[in-house]
């Protein structure tokens, strides 16, 4: 069919078009962000899910959520090598001038660039060539002390307090949280405790891996209270045949049963997956209803084209004893598998393999769903390894 026409859209953060199975996760972050306006405490939201199930897509739809109920939304990702302040600080810096142009009377925006300033000059983090300006001075007491824990929790507090100020509230959201180190992740959780002690109007919707429970638990004993982490992971068959199904027939289109039971068997219900299983069968197919011949033909280049992107962008960052490690993990199937068994597999012993273990975590291409054990955070990546090196 016409390939302009296209309705699906595989690729990271890009929009589908239809966001199915998550109205679930939509509304708890709508009672959340309705309670929190009017002083109730609930939940933070962090969404947890392996790379490709549709985190990012979603945030983006709970910061429309929160833009219309009237939140001034903060939005930006943690990256792997970057100090989450340096990421953060702008953003306030530019919330805080965005509530002094809002209309009303009171100091509190003043003093929340001022602990901002304080901040900035104690962690030397810069925001950039206009800074704050000449005429706000930092303020001694507050978030000046040097550790991140007491300062980023007061910083907040002072944003919290401007936005009950301007009559708004704050939405910050956050995307790849698990590039936060243990000290930036333990600096939000207090950051977050102190709103819900005083009731202040800001909520943190964040996303990222599967391991940011653990991660947030280490950090804070306390973290299980604030936040709450909603788990995406692959949609059900019938969530999966509706991701399929209602964008073709929206346009008009049809699409077989057995078509829809193919492009199941590939997708597993993955949302990336199911995006691009759409996409090239759409374009296969010369007439509706689209058949299972059209879905056959486009598994070969679905699977080229996810090996070639999806899973190639990160696997070409890896080095040669690492590639050896997650080949083993792969030779033992979709996991989660014993570190011990992975050990095992290669005729190695488990000790030697820890740093490479340890990089792969860092890098965030395994993860550990429970003691001892290890999992791939990419789906279907064992199927991918055992394509890209054929021999263990
Ligand atoms: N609920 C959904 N229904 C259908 N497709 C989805 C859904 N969520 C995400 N997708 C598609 O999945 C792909 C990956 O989404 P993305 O948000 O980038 O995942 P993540 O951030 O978890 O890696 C995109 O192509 C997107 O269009
Ligand atoms: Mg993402």
């Amino acid at each position: 069919m016409d390939p302009i026409e296209n309705p699906f859209a595989p690729g990271a953060g890009s929009p589908p078009p239809e966001l199915v199975g998550r109205d679930q996760i939509i509304e708890q972050v709508r009672i959340l962000a309705e309670r929190v306006k009017r002083g109730r405490s609930e939940k933070s939201v962090v969404l947890t899910g392996l790379r490709g199930v549709g985190k990012t897509v979603l945030l983006n739809r709970l910061g429309s959520v929160a833009s219309e109920l009237e939140y001034r939304v903060v939005q930006f990702e943690g990256l792997e090598d970057k100090a989450f302040l340096a990421i953060l600080a702008p953003q306030l810096r530019k919330l805080l001038y965005d509530l002094d142009r809002m209309a009303g009377a009171g100091d509190k925006v003043r003093r929340g660039l001022a602990a901002l300033k304080s901040l900035l000059s104690t962690f030397k983090v810069s925001v950039g060539e206009v800074g704050i300006g000449l005429d706000i001075n930092a303020s001694p007491g507050v978030a000046d002390s040097g550790e991140l824990e007491v300062d980023l929790p007061d910083l907040m507090q002072s944003i919290g307090e401007a936005a009950v100020e301007r009559k708004t509230a704050v939405a910050l959201l956050i995307d790849e949280l698990q590039y936060l180190d243990s000290e930036e992740l333990g600096a939000l959780i207090v950051s977050m405790h102190r709103m819900q002690q005083k009731s202040l109007p800001l909520i943190l919707v964040a996303a990222g891996l599967p391991t940011l429970p653990a991660l947030a638990g280490e950090a804070k004993s306390y973290s299980e209270r604030l936040l709450s982490y909603p788990e995406l992971g692959p949609l059900s068959r019938e969530d999966a045949d509706k991701a399929v199904r209602d964008p073709v027939v929206e346009r008009e289109g049809r699409i077989r049963a057995d078509a829809l039971d193919e492009i199941y068997r590939h997708t597993r219900g993955y949302p990336y997956f199911i995006q691009m299983w759409g996409y090239q069968s759409w374009n296969r197919a010369s007439r509706f209803p689209i058949e299972l011949g059209d879905v056959k033909a486009a598994s070969t280049v679905s699977v080229q084209e996810l090996d070639a992107n999806f899973f190639r962008v990160r696997f070409g960052r890896l080095i040669p004893s690492e590639k050896r490690f997650l080949r083993g993990m792969a030779e033992l199937g979709p996991g989660p598998h014993p570190t011990g068994s992975v050990a095992d597999v290669l005729k190695m012993r488990s000790t030697s393999l820890g740093p490479v273990r340890a990089s792969l975590l860092r890098k965030g291409m395994i993860y550990s769903p429970a003691h001892g054990q290890l999992a791939f955070t990419v789906p279907l990546f064992d199927e991918f390894m055992r394509r890209a090196i054929p021999d263990l």
